[in-house]
């Protein structure tokens, strides 16, 4: 992984600026624009159309007519020899989305790189899979013949957020590519810029007009309009819970399936018999990997007494060495995305200090960066189970630690929020963290390991982090609806 810094020309082409609609660019239809932020430097990149309810009727009619056309008369192993070829030309111009993803966002570039090969990864394993869903044959018995056919659902909806913009474009319109949908992307406001040339690179390689439609805009405004379209047959989104129950709700209207992945609160809880080295090297990319913007970051650790003072100080010691500067620089943490999540997180940081917790590194603002919503990687111990930091999601580089002495204390702190996407066991005793894991309330529990999974396990969360599963099989299936065809013979 290269560690050189980069400027704003080795970028060489231009910034999107447009929907990708029908296999082409297209200002918004009402001519409006919103600018893109560059979150290192707080300059304008530059201004992006602005879609409503005209440009999204504009898409997804071009979805639903791709769906009706050489889209539909494919077989899946031609579309899987689509999506290797796009994930060929996405890899050829790694760089490239690289660069436009660490503008956009202020992620290092290494980690932009790393983002994008993650992105070929996914298109390479759902493109594998696209002649590989079957149906089943059903035993009615004598007499008839039964059996299911797996179909595209139709038109989908791809709502997106900021932290991970292609990834998460990648997550759930690689799958819907598998699948046979067609599809439609809101970027997030914040970061449009890779969804664009993505549109752009598949209509290169030979997706059919339609298949991909892009575009972009307020969540109020594009994205709800999106969710209500009346030709949209499945939505699939990732952000806040606030704005999941919103989308649930308009899509019930439609009586639309939704999958929605809405963060967490994740304890890694590390026991007095854990590997405290491994511990506290996971726990700097879990707690202020992409400066801690990631829905299944650990932003709790629970601590078992007698081993809490050490693992403090290692994680300190870790953190310590990590470099914050602009996402160009290719330093460890680049910027938050926006001027809204440094005040969210600033503000979060100052109703921790007023509670009587106790910082033990960062705490704000590095002195040495005068602009850019930089914050620095920040360790609090002394949080009570009340404080707003040990319970709700901060979206920054802060790592939050708590305090327990019996595995029930640890159940219960882990247990006890409205989140359940990840929790995390470390102990060298695999009976006692399996043991654990049986009554942690998480999609996925992790042991002795942090981020553990990749494309091929499926993602998701239980109570309030969410409704369905991404990735793997699973995350195919979303897209696919069962037709059940019975023969009398
Ligand atoms: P958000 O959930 O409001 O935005 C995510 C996406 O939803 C964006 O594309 C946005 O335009 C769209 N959206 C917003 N309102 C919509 C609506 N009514 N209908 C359709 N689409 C809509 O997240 P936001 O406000 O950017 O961030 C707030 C907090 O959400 C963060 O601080 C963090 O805690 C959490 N979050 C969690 C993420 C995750 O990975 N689970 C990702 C991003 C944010
Ligand atoms: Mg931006």
């Amino acid at each position: 992984m290269s560690d050189r810094r980069y400027t704003r020309n080795d970028l060489k082409s231009e910034l999107p600026d447009a929907h990708f609609i029908d296999g082409a660019r297209h200002k918004a239809v009402g001519r409006e624009t919103f600018p893109t932020i560059d979150p290192s430097t707080e300059e304008t990149l530059t201004q992006i159309a602005r879609g409503r309810d005209a440009d999204i009727d504009l898409a997804v009619t071009a979805a639903d007519r791709a769906m009706k056309g050489e889209w539909r008369d494919m077989t899946p192993a031609e579309r899987g020899r689509l999506m290797f070829r796009l994930a060929d030309a996405l890899e050829a111009e790694a760089e490239r989305f690289a660069l436009l993803e660490t503008l956009d966002v202020g992620k290092p570039v290494k980690e932009s790189l790393g983002d994008v090969r993650g992105v070929c990864a996914t298109i390479r394993y759902n493109a594998g899979a696209a002649d590989k869903m079957e149906g089943s044959t059903i035993p009615l018995g004598p007499g008839f013949v039964d059996f299911t056919v797996l179909e595209p659902v139709g038109v989908t909806a791809h709502i997106v957020p900021w932290n991970y913009p292609l990834g998460m474009v990648a997550r759930s319109v690689a799958p819907a590519f598998a699948a046979g949908c067609a599809t439609v992307v809101k970027p997030a406001e914040q970061s449009p810029l890779t969804a664009l040339a993505f549109a752009e690179l598949c209509h290169k390689v030979g997706f059919p007009p339609g298949v991909v439609n892009v575009v972009a805009g307020y969540g109020e405004e594009a994205g709800a309009a999106l969710v209500a379209h009346p030709m949209v047959r499945g939505i699939t989104f990732t952000g806040s819970v606030a704005t999941g129950r919103k989308i649930y709700m308009n899509a019930a209207q439609g009586l639309k399936p939704a999958v929605l992945e809405l963060g967490g609160k994740n304890p890694m809880i590390v026991l007095d018999d854990a590997d405290l080295e491994r511990a506290a090297f996971d726990a700097i990319d879990g707690a202020f990997g992409n400066s801690g913007q990631v829905c299944s970051s650990s932003s709790r650790f629970l601590l078992q007494h007698s081993i809490a003072e050490e693992f403090l100080d290692r994680l300190a010691q870790n953190a310590k060495k990590l470099g914050v500067g602009p996402g160009l620089d290719n330093l460890d943490l680049g910027p938050l995305v926006s001027k809204e999540q440094y005040d969210k997180v600033q503000s979060y940081l100052a109703a921790g200090r007023s509670s009587g917790a106790r910082v033990r590194l960062g705490g704000g603002r590095p002195p040495a960066l005068d602009r850019g919503y930089f914050i620095a990687p920040t360790i609090i111990d002394r949080v009570d189970a009340g404080n707003v930091l040990a319970r709700e999601e901060i979206f920054g580089p802060v790592a939050v630690a708590q305090l327990f002495d019996t595995i029930d204390e640890a159940k219960a702190l882990a247990n006890g929020l409205g989140y359940g996407l990840v929790s995390g066991v470390y102990s060298r005793d695999i009976s006692r963290a399996l043991t654990l894991a049986r009554d942690l309330e998480a999609g996925s529990v992790w042991i002795n390991g942090w981020f553990i999974g990749g494309v091929q396990a499926p993602t998701g969360g239980i109570k309030e982090s969410g409704i369905g599963r991404e990735r793997g099989l699973p995350g195919i299936r979303n897209y696919l609806s069962i037709k059940n065809v019975g023969i009398r013979l």
